[in-house]
Formats: C-alpha cells, structure tokens, sequence
C-alpha cells in the first residue's frame, strides 16, 4: 500500500518548484488513497507566539512560546489554524520530534479536537536540512485504532520524501 503511494507521491512532486502546490498533492493523495482517513494534511512551524488561543497557551513552558504550528495544506473539514508547541498530538510530535501514534484520542492528554468525531490520529514530525522540525503530516480517522506501526513505517518513508523535494533535506 505505502510502497505504491510514497512512488505516486515522487512522481508528483519531483522536481516541482511549489512548496505549496507539492503539499497540497501530497495531502491529497493521502486522503484519497487511504480507507477511513476523515483528514489528512500539514501543519507548518512558524516563529511568533498564538495569537488565536486555540488550544489556550496559559502554562505553556517560556522556551515553546517563540514558535508554533499553524495549519498547511489539507484535505478533510476545516480545521484548527494555530496549534501552540507541544499541544495537542501534533505540537507533542513537534517538539518532542517523535511519531505520536494515538490509537484513542480521548486518552491523550491535551488532545486538540478539530473534528468532534476524531477517533484515532497519526502524526509524523517533518525534518529541515538542519535537524530542526518545520512540520508534521496528521492524519485522523473516524475509526478508532486506525493506524498501527505498518502506518506509521509507511507515512514516515512518506514524510522523508517530503523533507527531501519540498523542504531541501538532503
Ligand atoms: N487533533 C490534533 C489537532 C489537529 S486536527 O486533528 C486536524 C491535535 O491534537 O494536535
């Protein structure tokens, strides 16, 4: 399954000069490959503080107050537009730079609920040419345990391809 679509995922950005062209067909092509996927798209690290309050930022640790996540290409419903560093299952894979593979949402503490009937969520951090995190890939399901360690495998050979065509990792 992730072998055909990390090949469809290289014919499609390879050597495309836009970021937000190639985020998009990625984001895409995992929302219409996917069974039960009801979302699937980005989040992009950005420096400042949120200003939207999504998720609140009362107790946030000083040092994760400079950056936070603040929503990329997508396919699904609307969804959270800032996120703040190590909220939620995606600002805990951004900072932490880990895998969270959430098998049940309501058991993670401090999930974020974009979507109300969110079940189960991956998210997969994004690595720059030097290390830093600038993103994670979030997919979410309706279905409770929808994604397991083959997912996780699969959507991070994904995410390599993306920090090499689109960010510049080498
Ligand atoms: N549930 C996520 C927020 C993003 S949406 O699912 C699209 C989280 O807790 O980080």
């Amino acid at each position: 399954m992730y072998s055909a679509i990390n090949e469809q995922l290289k014919a499609l950005i390879e050597g495309v000069p836009h970021r937000i062209a190639n985020l998009a067909n990625a984001a895409a092509l995992l929302y219409q490959e996917l069974p039960d996927v009801s979302w699937a798209g980005f989040y992009l690290a950005q420096e400042g503080t949120p200003s939207l309050a999504e998720g609140g930022i009362k107790d946030l640790p000083e040092e994760d107050l400079g950056r936070m996540l603040v929503l990329g290409p997508f396919q699904g419903k609307t969804a959270c537009i800032e996120i703040p560093w190590g909220r939620g299952v995606c600002g805990t894979a951004a900072k932490t730079g880990q895998t969270q593979l959430v098998p049940d949402v309501f058991a993670f503490p401090g999930h974020i609920a974009c979507d109300a009937a969110s079940r189960s969520e991956i998210v997969v951090p994004l690595f720059g040419p030097d290390g830093e995190v600038v993103g994670v890939l979030d997919l979410d399901s309706a279905k409770p345990a929808r994604f397991d360690e083959k997912d996780a495998e699969g959507l991070e050979a994904f995410a390599r391809i993306i920090e090499k065509e689109v960010f510049g990792r080498a």
